[in-house]
């Protein structure tokens, strides 16, 4: 469908695969356990990277000062592996961003509560001085939309801003992270790559307001919803297009050559004043030759249809891949009603094999999982999802469960992908072929 659904490499989380480092020394029960030896280091390694000012977290984390008025409740969502954030299930995939603490790790923090939150001797500081910055990246670029004034009343508006790169060359991207300005209203960016010449066939079709853009669509402003009437089809898998558009695919790709930027802004003002913001993109250049461009199949079930007060209600969306690629890592997508989702892989000789389980889906938690050992998924590999949504009174994420809820763009209805990022060295061999032309 004409969304041009991007391809968007959420960057933080290569911060977070850093922290499996293994522990310091063993602390035994006769050393004493003091935030600057023993704690400090983990909260650097694990947490600082949301909890840091004017991040995603609601306190900072970096010094001893600010650790200590939440140090009861951190050793209680340490125990509880509430925090740090993680939603794959272990049993499935292994993954380099796992952000899960070792048992060692969560008894330090532990102890170090119950045995009077010492201070100790300070050590060098290992906080990176680049984390108080914003950038999890060092960019050398960075392209700043314009200000954009998103008013009190926009609770659920998609912009769609196109930003020149200005570039004389093409450029390969190794890294890339959207900065939002300011995160009371950003709630996503996407942001993806289009040649010049296609700017205008964008801009032309971003412009429409009210419009659906097919048979089975409407809009209110900028905003896409499927019609009530739509066809409904909640097993993907049994029909042709695979829970996609009928007549269209169910898995997207998405790929393009560079020139221009164009972001698509999810603004949702929910603060009650006009908020203004000037969200940035940075750039990372490949600084050696690049063997596999990474794309993206985003896999959707967009025709289904969740009955009223219905807490289990199964949606199911399936893909075959028409070439060989390498998993590179995968992201689960619905919105408040999502409760769990696991994606298959059904191989061309008939094994199966669990990609990823998300038990307990939340959908304030959007994490992509980065795969410790990438993969061959063989062409005509099919890719099944099974997801279940709870649209009863028991899920304290749903909005409204009195409505029956289809595919729309805004967070109180719903949606149903499953997204592999791969690698793929076809891609650059043939692009490099093409500019020797
Ligand atoms: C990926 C970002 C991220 C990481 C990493 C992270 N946090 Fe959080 N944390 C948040 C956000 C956002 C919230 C507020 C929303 C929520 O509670 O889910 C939060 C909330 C908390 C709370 C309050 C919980 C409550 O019940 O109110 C504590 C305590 C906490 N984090 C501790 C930690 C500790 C300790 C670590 C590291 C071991 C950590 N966090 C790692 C983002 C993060």
């Amino acid at each position: 469908m004409g969304l041009w659904r991007t391809l968007l490499i959420l960057l933080y989380v290569g911060l977070c695969g850093i922290a499996l480092a293994g522990l310091r020394d063993d602390p035994s029960p006769k050393t004493e356990i003091t935030y600057n030896k023993d704690v400090a280091p983990i909260l650097n390694r694990h947490c600082v990277a949301c909890h840091r000012p004017n991040d995603i977290a609601p306190m900072s984390l970096m010094s001893y000062e600010e650790v200590l008025p939440f140090a009861r409740i951190m050793r209680e969502s340490v125990v509880q592996r509430k925090m740090p954030p993680w939603h794959a299930d272990p049993a499935f995939g292994e993954f380099s961003n796992d952000a899960r603490l070792t048992d060692e790790e969560i008894a330090i923090i532990d102890a170090w509560v119950k045995s009077g939150t010492k201070k100790g001797e300070p050590e060098a500081s290992s906080a990176d001085q680049a984390l108080a910055q914003g950038w999890h990246i060092k960019p050398d670029v960075v392209l700043t939309v314009p200000e954009f004034l998103v008013s009190k009343t926009a609770q659920d508006d998609y912009e769609y801003i196109y930003v020149p790169t200005n570039f004389t060359e093409d450029k390969w991207i190794q890294a890339a992270q959207v900065l939002p300005g300011d995160r009371r209203v950003v709630h996503h960016a996407t942001v993806s790559v289009i040649g010049q010449s296609e700017v205008a066939k964008h801009l032309e079709k971003h412009a429409k307001s009210d419009e659906g853009e097919d048979q089975y669509h409407y809009r209110t402003g900028k905003v896409l919803h499927l019609r009530p009437d739509a066809p409904v089809i909640d097993d993907g898998c049994a029909a042709p297009d695979g829970g996609g558009i009928p007549g269209e695919s169910s898995g997207y790709v998405n790929i393009v050559p560079a020139i221009y930027l164009p972001g698509q802004i999810h603004y949702s003002n929910h603060h009650g004043l006009d908020v203004k913001d000037r969200t940035s993109i940075g750039l990372v250049f490949a600084r050696e030759p690049v063997q596999h461009e990474i794309g993206q199949y985003e896999i959707w079930n967009n025709m289904f249809l969740i009955p009223s007060n219905d807490a289990n209600h199964r949606v199911t969306s399936c893909f075959t891949l028409p070439k060989d690629v390498i998993a590179v890592a995968y992201t689960a997508h619905m919105h408040f009603r999502g409760k769990n989702m696991l994606t298959k892989a059904i191989y061309p000789d008939g094994r199966e094999e669990v990609l990823l389980y998300v038990p307990h889906y939340d959908f304030r938690w959007q994490e992509t999982y980065f795969l410790k050992k990438q993969f061959l998924l063989p062409k005509g590999t099919e890719l099944m999802t099974i997801a279940y949504f709870d649209n009863s009174k028991n899920n304290f994420q749903n909005p409204d469960p009195s409505k029956a809820i289809r595919w729309g763009e805004p967070s109180d209805e719903e949606m149903m992908g499953f997204w592999l990022q791969f690698a793929d060295p076809q891609m650059v061999a043939e692009k490099s072929a093409l500019r020797q032309k």
